[in-house]
């Protein structure tokens, strides 16, 4: 019986790295974790919320699911941040395009994440706490999609609270006001990562268009995760 501090993680101390990166699906982690990393390691299976360590160009990195919405990110991520050491998470996940000038496959680097919860209240701020990205991370992110060549987009997101949002004038809105797209995590990282004074990053696949409906297939979605994740691996290394 391993004893921490964290409900939700059960693992070794030191067997989690300082870079984590977080899709949303655990068996997403596992897939990572096997196919991007080397002599990948179990550390969590607490509520099946897979999260492995291995190792990519030499260096630890780990992998974890971070569950769908703020609340779910938001809990796992401050458990890693800390009880585990971490210092840097990336989401890597998936979005729906807002922008006119946001396309299927595109990689979406996020610099701020608006949103309509209301995580942020509980942090006592006079207004409203802008959730950003670590510059630092941001920038070595979009170094790296320049030197694949990759299809990416850098600019603010929407975080949602709902996926079936019953406003019909809510995506009209968000394109007004220069949103790229709309995923429902980010936001919940960045805050996290701001109050604990830590780094995090949110890059994302547009798998659909809000406006069109329009999906990726299974095969594009796979070969626009292979971009992202080269992307992600390669600042989590740095
Ligand atoms: N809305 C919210 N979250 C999402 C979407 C979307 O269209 N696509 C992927 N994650």
């Amino acid at each position: 019986m391993i004893t921490t501090p964290s409900a939700c993680i059960q693992a070794e101390e030191g067997s989690v790295a300082k870079a984590v990166l977080m899709p949303g699906d655990p068996l997403r982690a596992k897939y990572v974790a096997e196919h991007y990393l080397e002599d990948p390691v179990l550390f969590n299976s607490v509520r099946n919320m897979y999260g492995y360590t291995g190792t990519y160009k030499g260096k630890k990195i780990s992998v974890m699911g971070s569950g769908m919405g703020i609340p779910s990110i938001g809990l796992y991520a401050y458990d890693l941040y800390s009880f585990f050491g971490v210092e840097a998470i990336i989401r890597i996940g998936s979005t729906g395009a807002i922008s006119e000038n946001v396309n299927l496959r595109d990689v979406v680097v996020a610099m701020s994440a608006s949103t309509n919860s209301n995580f942020a209240v509980q942090y006592g701020f006079q207004g409203i706490l802008a959730p950003t990205a670590n510059y630092e991370m941001l920038d070595y992110a979009v170094k790296a999609g320049q030197e694949i060549g990759a299809s990416m987009k850098v600019g603010p997101i929407y975080t949602s609270d709902m996926f079936y949002n019953a406003d019909p004038g809510l995506n009209q809105k968000l394109r007004d006001y220069g949103m790229l797209c709309v995923e429902m995590e980010t936001a919940g990282l960045y805050m996290t990562a701001a109050h604990l004074k830590k780094k995090a990053l949110g890059l994302l696949t547009v798998s659909d268009d809000v406006f069109t409906g329009e999906e990726l297939s299974v095969m594009e979605r796979q070969e626009s995760f292979d971009e992202m994740m080269k992307i992600a691996l390669e600042t989590a290394w740095k």
